[in-house]
């Protein structure tokens, strides 16, 4: 049983073909002319359109050309024709049609016609589907294994955080605020991903910086902060390598430039600085001041937007600082709901261990 379209100008040819067809279990719907056939293919999905060729204002061809992006994957075509136009109807299957049906015809013609076209049918459907199940299929694959990349991604991360000691949870925190304010710029889905994989990884590069250095409990002698200075290249050289960490370079080789061209280490200035590194460097500051470290307690949201304020302009890109204030009052709800950060005298922001 199918439910078919019957598009022909003479009411003589619709009511004989319906009444041909039903007895076998179709339904069959009638259009008078090319017009009104156009209107009910793109409200329905029918199992199959017999339509005449010769019909005036929009002949079988142009119906067909019409219709063809809605039926090309599901709905086969059967033309009627006369003897003279079976030319004609031969264009008219290189443009789409499956078969036709020449008048007058035997009901045997008709009924050996529909079935063909039904399996046709069946068979553009079955692809179809399977087509479709296949595109899931791989977008769940995708999802998997982007899925299997963030945690390897974290767990690079945790291995920097039991490196660089003090500094828990800062990446993940750092990549979800990396993302909420690249969106609020306007960056598209590639691009934020980008930025979380550089938030994450930002200071790869310090796996390659000496203990002794990295974790020295006082300041470091100005040769010891020559060498942890190199740590944006080292991390650089390392996600460049690989294909899927690749997006994440320009965070991770420029996450220590500044505004005013006085960070390291290619002192680059203002827009010479890749937009998801000033990005990442607000967002940095805001959690490393709202952050209790062991060189100083956790500040209050509100301290962390004064001195990011102040230091726009000079550490940072004002244009960013502005979205970042938009976005503040939810920065500051979740760093209150992870620890209440209490007031306490103004910060002195200052880049943290490198
Ligand atoms: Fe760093």
């Amino acid at each position: 049983m199918a439910r078919i379209l019957i598009v022909d100008d003479e009411e003589v040819i619709r009511e004989l073909l319906t009444r041909q067809l039903e007895p076998d279990g179709h339904v069959c719907e009638t259009a008078v002319n090319g017009r009104e056939a156009v209107d009910k293919v793109q409200d329905t999905e029918y199992d199959l359109i017999i339509s005449d060729v010769r019909m005036p204002e929009i002949d079988g061809l142009q119906f067909l050309r019409a219709v063809k992006p809605r039926i090309e994957n599901t709905t086969p075509c059967v033309l009627l024709t006369g003897f003279a136009d079976i030319s004609y109807a031969i264009l008219a299957i290189q443009v789409g049609a499956f078969d036709y049906l020449r008048k007058p015809w035997e009901i045997n013609e008709l009924r050996i016609a529909v079935n063909r076209a039904l399996q046709r049918r069946a068979d553009l459907r079955f692809r179809r589907d399977y087509q479709a199940d296949l595109e899931r299929r791989v977008q769940e694959a995708v999802v998997q294994l982007k899925s299997a990349y963030d945690a390897t991604v974290v767990g690079f991360a945790a291995l920097l955080e039991g490196k660089d000691t003090g500094t828990a949870d800062h990446c993940v925190r750092v990549r979800d605020m990396c993302s909420r304010l690249g969106r609020e710029i306007g960056l598209g889905t590639d691009r934020v991903r980008d930025l979380e994989l550089g938030a994450m990884l930002h200071d790869i590069g310090k796996c390659k910086i000496p203990d002794a250095i990295l974790n020295k409990p006082g300041k470091l002698t100005p040769e010891e902060w020559d060498v942890m200075r190199l740590h944006p290249e080292y991390g650089a050289e390392i996600v460049e390598r690989l294909e899927f960490l690749r997006g994440a370079t320009e965070v991770v080789r420029c996450h220590h430039e500044r505004w005013d061209g006085a960070g390291y280490p290619r002192r680059l200035a203002g827009e010479a600085i890749p937009l998801a590194a000033r990005i990442f460097m607000v967002v940095d500051a805001y959690d490393t001041i709202t952050s209790k470290r062991s060189y100083k307690d956790a500040q209050a949201p509100e301290l962390a937007l004064e001195e990011i304020r102040r230091c726009a302009g000079t550490h940072f890109d004002p244009s960013v600082v502005e979205a970042f204030e938009r976005v503040f009052p939810e920065f500051a709800a979740a760093t209150r709901a992870a620890a209440v950060a209490p007031p306490t005298a103004p910060p002195s922001y200052r880049v943290v261990a490198g």
